[in-house]
């Protein structure tokens, strides 16, 4: 019997324990289950919000899908992603590299050399050249690549693609004296001192300054050429001295070199006889590319109508060329003070017109 009561009792208690612990699993379950749950709810919205980032960036900022692309992606996807800019670059038909057949010379004064152009890939759409010279006071080159050597020193010739201007090759170019250079006619003046009219001093085909004027840049025309370039900056805009002061000797040369390449006639044209070249004064600088190409920049339109205001006049205007004896030099300002300046700008002559003076040489 005692046995029995015991067993009763033993089993009620087993029962018991086998629906605590019954319950106790089933609680256990439950909160794993629940905490199962959980991360996957996390890990399904970590993976919407950086699928949902990346596609933002990629939406937002397209410049930056190739870094999306590569991080996220396999060798062989990276390798077709190249591959699909390559092919696009290509079916824009834009020039790729371009190549010449050399890239340094050694020339004379009077010389030409044009170095042979070979623009990859060769079936791109515009093969067109545009040629530069880093200094035309030492080589110029025209449109077709011709080289020619002006006076001693070196520069760098540069030739860009016109459909893609970043992608470019360039010529060091070194000129040297040409001990062979015939020495034109006439190409001194006899000047015994310089000529002022109405207080301007004045050099151009009629009047001629001495040899020994050797006066350097003058300071006030330095200063507010400083001061005119500083102000076009504030506006975006890059004019910079690139030939200031001319001793006459150092003028010979460069007309001498011009006569050599182009006949004494054209040289004429352009270039100032030494002893009349404005440079000798002092008061006269070109600026930028000293070339054609500067007409058309805004620096140009902006200096044409600003230099006054700082005492410049652009000297050799467009259509005058039979009044001041020289081509439209849309980069040549001569210095004359604010006033004077002002007063020539306002009247629309040239300086020659403003002081009732020629400019026509004698011989
Ligand atoms: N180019 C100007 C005229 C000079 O040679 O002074
Ligand atoms: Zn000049």
């Amino acid at each position: 019997m005692a046995k029995k009561r015991v067993t009763k009792y033993t089993l009620r208690r087993r029962r018991a324990v086998a629906v605590l612990i019954l319950l106790l699993l089933i609680i256990i379950i439950a909160v794993i289950a629940n905490a199962c749950s959980d991360d996957k709810k996390v890990s399904k919205g970590k993976a919407k919000n950086e699928s949902s980032t990346s596609q933002t960036t990629t939406t937002t900022k397209p410049s930056q899908q190739n870094i999306i692309i590569n991080t996220t992606t396999t060798a062989a996807n990276m390798l077709n992603q190249n591959t699909t800019t390559t092919t696009t670059a290509a079916e824009k038909g834009d020039v790729e590299s371009i190549s010449l057949t050399f890239y340094a010379a050694n020339i004379k004064v009077g010389d030409k050399k044009m170095p042979i152009v070979t623009m990859s890939p060769s079936n791109a759409k515009d093969k067109s050249e545009i040629w530069e010279s880093s200094n035309t006071v030492i080589a110029t080159v025209d449109v077709k690549g011709n080289i020619l050597g002006v006076s001693p020193g070196t520069c760098y010739i540069t030739v860009k693609s016109k459909s893609n201007p970043d992608v470019y090759a360039e010529v060091k170019v070194t000129v040297v004296a040409n001990e062979e250079d015939a020495e034109p006619t006439p190409t001194s003046s006899d000047a015994s001192q310089p000529t002022y009219v109405k207080g301007v001093l004045i050099a151009n085909k009629s009047y001629a300054l001495p040899k020994d004027y050797n006066p350097g840049l003058d300071p006030t025309t330095k200063s507010q050429f400083e001061l005119l370039s500083a102000d076009a900056k504030k506006e975006g805009l890059d004019i910079h001295l690139s030939s200031g002061f001319r001793s006459y000797d150092y003028q010979k040369r460069i007309y001498n070199n011009y006569v050599n390449a182009y006949g004494q006639s054209t040289a004429d044209t352009f270039s100032a006889r030494p002893g009349h070249s404005e440079h000798q004064t002092g008061l006269a600088i070109d600026v930028n590319s000293i070339d054609d190409s500067f007409a058309a920049t805004p620096e140009s339109a902006w200096l044409a109508s600003n230099a006054h205001r700082y005492g410049f006049i652009i000297r050799y205007p467009k259509g005058k060329e039979h009044i001041t004896g020289y081509k439209y030099e849309s980069w040549h300002i001569r210095y004359l003070g604010v006033d004077t300046a002002t007063a020539v700008y306002n009247s629309g002559l040239t300086l020659e017109e403003y002081l009732g003076i020629d400019s026509k040489y004698s011989n």
